[in-house]
């Protein structure tokens, strides 16, 4: 069967990574049955050819006009697919789909009917955000990280900050490469306009958020950086509860230790655009 990868080499190199990283979600446990979902926004590939290529199935509507996705092209998993069988047919597990005029509504294109994640919202409201803020990021990925949802049913850890500050403090790196921290959404029902909302407000001022005793939203230049920020945070989530496991409450680097690394590699406070 013809793909809409057929030829393009650079389109192909895209979906090929989306195909990679959905192995390495798989492997990590985060991706049991269908979980998690993945968007890159292809449109920089969509040529007169793409351009012209008719609806294959119904226009749908996503829940949320999205002023600054008119004729914008992603690439969507499909709902109810697996990561794992994704990272071998990315093409018959995930699909094309354009953004209708309106803004509220999208048609798929490529390369099969494949219907697109039920986290659609979500994932469309920070496509929306990045192109509204002239950011060059172009991925969103929510995931199922065992570790970080696991945090997520303590009380402690959804009070503003105290996730953030937790895992700064289990290694130097989490701090240097998720200067923003994590953000909180509490529990809201999956795929809904509510929790694509609030997880909208949550990325305007953290690298990733986390919903509660659900999963994670990451946004990155690309789907192997979205994962990047997910596993930076899910590993000190890790080295946190190994030290649990062991019987004691981490120490964490101090407060004196987390301004100095601030400060040395002149860390972000905003989301750089
Ligand atoms: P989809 O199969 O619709 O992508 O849903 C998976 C999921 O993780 C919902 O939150
Ligand atoms: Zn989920």
């Amino acid at each position: 069967m013809n793909s809409i990868l057929d030829s393009r080499p650079a389109l192909r190199a895209v979906i090929d990574q989306v195909a990679e990283v959905t192995g390495y979600l798989w492997q990590k446990g985060w991706a049991e049955r269908n979980g998690g979902n993945i968007t890159v926004n292809i449109t920089e590939h969509a040529d007169e050819e793409i351009k012209a290529l008719p609806a294959i199935a119904p226009v749908r509507q996503i829940g949320k006009t999205l002023p600054h996705l008119r004729g914008q092209y992603f690439y969507a998993k499909g709902t109810g697919k697996r990561m794992r069988d994704l990272a071998r047919q990315p093409m018959q597990n995930g699909a094309i789909i354009r953004i209708c005029p309106d803004c509220a509504s999208y048609e798929i294109i490529a390369d099969e009917p494949v219907m697109p994640t039920s986290e659609l919202p979500s994932h469309l409201a920070l496509q929306d955000y990045l192109l509204e803020t002239g950011s060059t990021y172009k991925a969103t990925l929510h995931t199922h990280p065992i570790e970080l949802v696991a945090m997520s049913h303590s009380e402690r850890f959804l009070r503003p900050g105290e996730m953030t500050r937790v895992l700064w403090s289990m290694i130097p790196e989490t701090l240097a490469f998720a200067p923003l921290g994590i953000g909180i959404v509490p529990y809201k029902l999956p795929g809904s306009v509510e929790l694509a909302d609030a997880t909208l407000e949550q990325i305007k001022e953290h690298d990733v958020v986390l919903w509660e005793k659900h999963g994670t939203v990451a946004v990155g230049q690309d789907i192997m950086d979205a994962f990047d920020q997910t596993d930076v945070l899910c590993k000190a989530a890790n080295i946190y509860m190994c030290a649990r496991s062991m019987g004691f409450e981490p120490d964490g680097m101090t407060p004196e230790a987390v301004r100095e690394v601030q400060q040395v590699f002149n860390l972000p406070t905003k989301r750089p655009s």
